[in-house]
């Protein structure tokens, strides 16, 4: 795909992501791997995974990102969200482009997923275009709520266009230890 016809949705997206060259990233609904070809050029020593449910678009992929997979930047799996395994707090970045599966239903697996995916300071971006703005607000005011409930901390940006929205959500940073000892001790009497 030339550099023009890559879909500002995507190309936006990415920008908003803030990748570090040795960050852990995975995009959901990755279709026919653009924006993991765009994600590919911010890293050196880090890595991108993209999943799909769908054949057809990983096998696209794949064929897009070859030198990025076989340099090892780059991975792909084929399967639904819900069934994706990995260990909790794999990834400083997740993020999608137009999925619909979180903003259509209660999406409470698929949520929970991201959450469990991503690393404490780490970020979770949902991007959609849709038909209208008003659309767009609908559908953000909707992913606060959803994503706020789940443990995130949200913003959401407007893009280029009046059309497209990011809900960035935030996985809170750990907090600071507790003091040695502080637990399960009881309150010293005064004597
Ligand atoms: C509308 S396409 C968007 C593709 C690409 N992100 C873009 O913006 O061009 C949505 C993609 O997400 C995938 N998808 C939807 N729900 C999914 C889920 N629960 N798990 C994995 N992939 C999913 C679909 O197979 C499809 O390829």
């Amino acid at each position: 795909m030339a550099e023009h016809e890559i879909p500002e949705r995507l190309r936006w997206a990415v920008e908003q992501l803030a990748i570090e060259p040795d960050a852990r990233v995975l995009e959901i609904g990755c279709g026919t791997g653009v924006a993991l070809g765009l994600v590919c050029e911010y890293l050196s020593t880090g890595h991108i995974l993209g999943i799909d449910r769908s054949a057809v678009a990983i096998d696209r992929a794949r064929t897009r990102n070859a030198a990025h997979i076989a340099e090892g930047m780059a991975g792909l799996w084929l399967g639904d969200l819900k069934d994706f395994a990995s260990d909790a707090g794999a990834f400083d970045r997740v993020f999608a482009v137009n999925v619909n599966v979180f903003w259509t239903g209660p999406a409470r697996a698929e949520l929970q997923r991201l959450f469990e995916l991503t690393k404490p300071g780490g970020v979770v971006l949902l991007v959609y275009e849709a038909p209208d703005a008003r659309k767009a607000e609908r559908i953000a005011n909707d992913l606060h709520e959803k994503l706020t409930a789940q443990g995130f901390l949200t913003t959401s940006s407007k893009g280029p266009s009046p059309k497209l929205v990011g809900i960035t959500a935030l996985h809170p940073p750990a907090g600071p230890p507790r003091p040695t000892g502080s637990r399960g001790r009881p309150p010293s009497r005064a004597m």
